[in-house]
């Protein structure tokens, strides 16, 4: 299992991502119950995000509409796992986010990925408990993703091994971890995020390097490599995680594009959550 080359990793023609509805603001899931959403500031946030894929860097930009029946739906990411030219549409944990994957398995359907489907009732899985590294995929088991989930996503991407990972004390597993290069994996500093490294570094034959960074949530970054621009890491902005964006300045071979996220962030959306990444660069 030798996984993508590393001038491989990161390369995406496409990107999926959906609107905010309003509804967000009052119904979407989340475990701090004490923060309200500005909605206005969450568009703004996330008109941002989508410029930076499709301006800066140069994809094409997939936007579905906002559906006011589904709070969640701008965290796209959960809905389905793409590597190469399969897309793994996914059993949400949460059973208010099921229908969410209708409008997007059709989306990849018309990018004419292979679809396949979750269809076990046994089985549960958020992509945003997927890390792939280019090598191999680590799996949460969260609240919202659980073993079945992780065997499905084996069976669905033959080509690469698949471990388990446990996670404490965050939704998924990349609340607090993310890629920032082919071989480097970003990580927070908490006690459970250190753990979980613990755990994918015991797993895997190959050595990662790792960036610490001081926020959990600040971790979660969105890595791209851009033909003509080269590393690229969508990062959060330095008025919201100052400490952990003085690590991130030191990746001195990266273009780095800071994000706001504040108001996403308060129903426990992250950067990764609201995009699906999709190379068809290897197209027929
Ligand atoms: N609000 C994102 C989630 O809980 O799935």
């Amino acid at each position: 299992m030798a996984g993508l080359a590393a001038s491989q990793f990161g390369l995406y023609t496409h990107a999926v991502v959906r609107a905010i509805p309003k509804s967000l603001c009052a119904h979407a899931l989340r475990t701090d119950t004490e923060k309200s959403v500005e909605f206005a500031r969450s568009v703004q946030q996330h008109e941002q995000y989508i410029t930076a894929l499709r301006h800066t860097l140069g994809l094409n930009v997939v936007e579905l509409p906002a559906d006011e029946d589904l709070p969640d739906s701008p965290f796209v990411e959960d809905t389905a796992v793409v590597c190469g030219g399969t897309a793994l549409v996914t059993r949400t944990g949460a059973p208010s986010r099921r229908r969410e994957v209708e409008a997007v398995k059709k989306a990849l359907q018309d990018l004419r990925l292979n679809v396949v489907e979750m269809t076990d009732e046994s089985a549960t899985l958020d992509g945003g408990d997927v890390l792939f590294t280019g090598r191999e995929f680590f799996v949460g088991l969260s609240k919202r993703t659980n073993q079945r989930g992780a065997e499905i996503l084996a069976d669905a991407f033959k080509d690469y091994a698949v471990s388990t990972v446990p996670v404490y004390d965050n939704l998924h597993l990349k609340s607090f971890c993310s890629m920032a290069a082919p071989n480097l994996i970003v990580i927070g500093s908490s006690e459970g995020a250190q753990k979980a490294l613990k755990t994918m570094q015991q797993m895997s034959d190959h050595r990662y390097d790792k960036l610490t960074v001081p926020d959990d949530a600040a971790a979660n970054c969105v890595y791209l490599n851009v033909p003509g621009k080269g590393h690229v890491l969508l990062h959060r902005a330095p008025e919201e995680f100052p400490e952990s964006v003085k690590v991130f300045e030191k990746l001195k071979d990266h273009m780095l594009i800071p994000v706001a996220n504040s108001e996403l962030a308060k129903v426990d959306g992250c950067l990764t959550c609201c995009s699906l990444l999709i190379n068809k660069k290897n197209d027929p």
